[in-house]
């Protein structure tokens, strides 16, 4: 049998479905100003637990609405936080009192949850943060910890802690998580971090040391084989089944070692992952359907933030924008699910960007500033392989011509055939569509 670490899971639906949800939720959601609050304003335990474990209590928290929220977006798949660094389990965990049960909540928030978006046939992905400012075993590190900033209590409470015990706890809740569930498709972890030159002191580095990281990747192939692992656990040989860049976007499709791999854009609506109530920067639907349109034009999927408030409801800030994605992705899911970058030879338009389904030779041009009159597609490729095009949202046809436009003569003499650029003639009036879909048929 060979080693478990060079086993992977099964990405063939995961580069297919391109669109995911991510959800970040817990005590952080009551604080309602970032999930990190804790560790930026060093907030102690007792007085984080008798503000927010003591008041969590969702009570308008409906996990139906949420994944029909979620699959009227045209999202195929979620992420909860099932613990973020802060500690706290969302499901009735064995292994620990810190737990959604055990607050005014009363109940387990996970298992419904799970229940609800395999309902609406998405898939089902855990986030589960390595890092964890409450549990009595982790050393507190100079990196994030809230105590990271006070020596004497840091020296004081790390006494007497052993690190391999918390990574006991560790591997205790993914088992947990990956046996009381039915089938996992995707484990989240988040993250290792420090400085790589001190590996081993936990107070300045944690990885893979800290972790157990190999032992609890051979644990997670046993337990889920198909299952996919991203590339947070510092893992040396493993870069897991999918890069994870987040908060900004490739320039292209991400490589390791010279070569494409399968990876995941997660970005936010407005830079937080938990609910922030004064936060303003909040994307527009425009925008956050260009980053769509940019991962698969790049081979690559988007999996998009919802922060829930400590009501338990998605905000009306993050209900508009899902609506409104819905609304594009109900006329135009054909060009992002089940496509990738386009091939070689076709280069995309000015203001435009290109996907292209392989399976059913379809190239698409999404068209984000609208043309005088012509699109000039340039390239022998676009003259010898397109045979029909047409505007996907309506499927009215658009007519095209092999012309070549001259600089300052408009079309060339009739029946001057340009061999290396097909021009497309669009209507005056842009589509009444955010961003108008040309859908070509390939020979
Ligand atoms: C960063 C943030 C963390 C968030 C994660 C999502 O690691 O620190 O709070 O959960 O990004 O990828």
């Amino acid at each position: 049998m060979s080693d478990l670490l060079e086993a992977r899971g099964d990405t063939s639906w995961f580069v297919k479905d391109r669109f995911g949800m991510f959800i970040h939720w817990g005590l952080y959601s009551q604080g309602a100003r970032h999930e990190w609050f804790k560790s930026y304003e060093e907030i102690p335990q007792d007085l984080y637990d008798k503000k927010y474990f003591a008041h969590f209590e969702p009570d308008l928290y409906n996990p139906e609405k949420w994944a029909e929220a979620a699959a009227n977006a045209g999202m195929k798949y979620f992420v909860i936080t099932t613990k973020h660094h802060e500690g706290f389990a969302l499901w009735d965990s064995k292994t620990s009192e810190y737990k959604a049960t055990n607050t005014p909540a009363k109940r387990d928030l996970l298992r419904p949850m799970v229940d609800a978006f395999r309902a609406e046939n998405m898939r089902v992905g855990f986030y589960h943060s390595v890092i964890d400012w409450h549990h009595e075993n982790y050393i507190v590190d100079r990196c994030n910890h809230p105590y990271r900033n006070n020596e004497e209590l840091l020296k004081k409470m790390n006494a007497g802690r052993d690190q391999m015990k918390y990574a006991d706890y560790l591997h205790a809740q993914v088992r947990e998580l990956l046996t009381e569930f039915g089938d996992v498709d995707i484990l989240w972890f988040d993250f290792s971090f420090g400085n790589k030159e001190k590996r081993g002191d936990f107070k300045e580095h944690k990885g893979r040391e800290a972790w157990r990281s190999e032992e609890l990747y051979r644990m997670i192939r046993t337990l889920q084989p198909k299952i996919l692992v991203n590339d947070r656990l510092d893992l040396e040989r493993v870069v897991g089944d999918m890069k994870t860049p987040e908060q900004y976007q490739p320039r292209s499709h991400v490589q390791v070692d010279g070569k494409p791999v399968v990876w995941e854009a997660c970005q936010t609506f407005s830079g937080s992952w938990g609910y922030y109530r004064d936060e303003y920067s909040w994307r527009g639907v425009r925008q956050l359907l260009s980053t769509l349109i940019d991962c698969v034009s790049k081979g690559g999927n988007l999996l998009l933030n919802v922060g829930p408030t400590g009501r338990g409801e998605f905000d009306a800030r993050a209900l508009d924008r899902l609506e409104g994605m819905g609304k594009w992705m109900r006329y135009n899911s054909r060009s992002i699910y089940e496509c990738e970058e386009a091939p070689a030879g076709f280069a995309a338009p000015e203001h435009c960007k290109l996907t292209y389904n392989p399976e059913k030779k379809r190239l698409y041009i999404h068209i984000f500033d609208w043309p005088y009159k012509h699109l000039h597609l340039d390239g022998k490729a676009f003259v010898e392989r397109v045979e029909y095009a047409q505007f996907l949202h309506d499927a009215s046809e658009v007519l095209f011509e092999k012309v070549a436009i001259s600089q300052t003569h408009g079309a060339l003499n009739a029946g001057f055939d340009s061999d290396t650029t097909l021009t497309l003639t669009l209507p005056q009036v842009e589509p009444n569509i955010e961003i108008p879909v040309i859908e070509l048929f390939l020979k």
